[in-house]
């Protein structure tokens, strides 16, 4: 039996980490990177986020692969090395090494250490597998290193993902993976515009996981950088932003409030919002003409019988 090997790239330091959300913080419409809603515990409440009832992506896209598996299979050709990106517990990636036959899997994630349990649980089940964790934050970067090997390979970036870069962001991303698979294909998933009914919810869910989510930002925050955010005087904001075609994620003020941390402070009045996400919905057109743009070939697409999400193959 194989072993998994972990790598982990060398991470933001502490110091850039203060100096880019202290600039977030005290921008005039304060603005944070949503890769900071994913400390311990915001990953955990994502997860359970994706099992909500509101939440539609995470079924109707594993619904897709169940549906089109073999055609998907069949579109991307024999894989050789498949490479997750943001693999997390790596379930999504799972489900298809069979019928892509992966003999080489390498799981993408901010933290290797994050990846070890799922990935010695993986190898068990598939002994002759090699794999590969890989700690690295590729939000503003993707270069792969060399431990990876040689090509060709698949990436594969599901759960749409995409949606929390601008159009912009996306494309110059599109461009790297490109790169990084070149000789190869893309598999991604990719959720589409629909009704405000059906896309709201799903980001403001009854629950209040959503809320909790959003909210639990401030709390990392006042880790990173020893801020005093008070979670009672914020409230999870979203809505569709239909020019825009995307969700937006807010924490609005409920009162007038100061925030303090060593070396500066922000009052925020009342009604003040801190932006935290945005996930863009894709047309299939406009997405099909961007992997072009971006360099990749011969797209193809399936659907959910509501034409709610998109999965993607195209070569590269
Ligand atoms: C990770 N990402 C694709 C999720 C999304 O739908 O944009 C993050 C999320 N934010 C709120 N709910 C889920």
């Amino acid at each position: 039996m194989n072993t998994p090997r972990l790598i982990q790239i060398a991470r933001a330091d502490a110091d850039a980490t203060r100096a880019d959300l202290v600039a977030g913080l005290g921008a005039p419409h304060a603005a944070l990177s949503p890769k900071y809603l994913y400390d311990a515990l915001g990953s955990r409440l994502f997860a359970a986020i994706t099992a909500l009832p509101e939440y539609y992506p995470t079924r109707t896209e594993a619904a897709i692969f169940r549906a089109h598996l073999d055609e998907i299979a069949t579109a991307v050709g024999p894989t050789g090395t498949l490479v997750d990106l943001g693999a997390g517990n790596c379930e999504k990636a799972a489900r298809l090494f069979d019928a892509l036959a992966v003999r080489r899997y390498v799981a993408i994630d901010i933290s290797a250490s994050y990846l070890k349990e799922s990935l010695d649980r993986l190898q068990y089940e598939h002994p002759d597998m090699e794999m590969l964790g890989v700690g690295l934050d590729f939000s503003q970067h993707l270069a792969l290193p060399a431990e990876i090997g040689p090509g060709p390979r698949t990436l594969f970036y599901p759960g749409s993902s995409i949606g929390n870069f601008t159009p912009d962001e996306a494309l110059a991303f599109l461009r790297q993976v490109h790169t990084a698979c070149a000789g190869g294909a893309l598999l991604i998933g990719v959720d589409l515009v629909k009704s405000a009914s059906v896309l709201e919810p799903a980001y403001d869910d009854a629950l209040g996981v959503t809320a909790a989510f959003n909210r639990n930002l401030l709390l990392h925050l006042n880790q990173l950088i020893g801020s005093d955010f008070a979670i009672a005087d914020w409230r999870h904001v979203a809505f569709f932003n239909t020019g825009e075609s995307r969700i937006e994620m807010h924490l609005e003020a409920l009162r007038d409030a100061t925030v303090r941390w060593p070396g500066g402070e922000r009052r925020f009045a009342a009604g003040e919002r801190i932006h935290t996400e945005n996930s863009y919905k894709w047309r299939t057109d406009d997405f099909a003409a961007l992997l072009s743009e971006a360099g990749f070939r011969a797209p193809r697409l399936w659907r959910d019988a509501q034409a709610w999400f998109a999965v993607f193959a195209a070569e590269a």
